[in-house]
């Protein structure tokens, strides 16, 4: 087993896909399935930390020992999760893969099917990470970046626009990458520009390695 190396700290993870509803029976969401975020959930337990676990619908157990467990459906249930929950951590943990947009109305009632096409109406969720990059004090921020073109540089944008203090880069074209998979193959990108390339893993191995990087960090 691990040492107990995060005994003592407060750790928040997002996990899963937000769901955007339209009406009572039809939603906008994507394919996270959970497992990075629930990886990284019960891996920071296992090493002793008080793990709160935010997380969108999936199909997965929540890992057993977690400190809270907070279930949300929508990108807006998910900020109020996390900002209710960001003073008390000292490290944030991003793996949710959050809606960007929502549609615009919701209807009371299933929405009736209509002759010629339909067009539904978006407006932008907030950025949950960006907020708290604006937030943060002596927290510890680590997001993930899902990117299909120009990975690395999408990914540098992210971690500077949003604050962060390393980001996850997914290449989620690569097979065994991303999305579903038990395994992932990312880099980790720093503030001072160093990337590090990981090879393809166990996602619970990937998540290990993630809270390594987070200990440096930690006073
Ligand atoms: O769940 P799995 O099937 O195991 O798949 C894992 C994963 C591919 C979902 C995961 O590894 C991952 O990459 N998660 C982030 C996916 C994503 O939405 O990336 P993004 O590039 O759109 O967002 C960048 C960061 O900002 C993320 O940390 C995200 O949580 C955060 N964000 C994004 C949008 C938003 N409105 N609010 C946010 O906080």
């Amino acid at each position: 087993g691990k040492a107990p190396d995060l005994k003592g700290r407060t750790i928040l993870i997002t996990a899963g896909p937000t769901r955007e509803p339209l009406d009572p029976v039809r939603f906008i969401s994507n394919h996270s399935s959970g497992k990075m975020g629930y990886a990284l959930a019960r891996q920071a337990t296992l090493r002793g930390a008080q793990v709160v676990l935010i997380s969108g619908p999936t199909n997965i157990e929540p890992p057993v020992g977690l400190y809270k467990f907070i279930p949300v459906e929508t990108a807006l249930e998910m900020e109020k999760a996390v900002l209710d929950n960001f003073n008390q951590a000292q490290v944030v943990i991003k793996a949710a893969a959050v809606a960007d947009f929502r549609p615009k109305k919701y209807n009371l009632g299933k929405i009736k099917k209509q002759d010629g096409g339909m067009v539904i109406e978006l407006v932008k969720n907030p950025d949950i990470l960006q907020e708290l990059g604006q937030k943060k004090q002596q927290q510890v921020l680590v997001g993930f970046a899902a990117e299909t073109d120009e990975p690395e540089k999408n990914a540098v944008d992210k971690l500077k626009r949003k604050n962060l203090d390393f980001i996850v880069l997914n290449d989620i074209t690569q097979e065994g990458a991303g999305f579903g998979s038990d395994t992932n193959i990312v880099k980790i990108i720093y503030r001072d520009g160093r990337i590090e390339v990981l090879p393809r893993m166990l996602k619970r191995d990937v998540a290990d390695a993630i809270l390594d990087r987070v200990l440096p960090y930690l006073n």
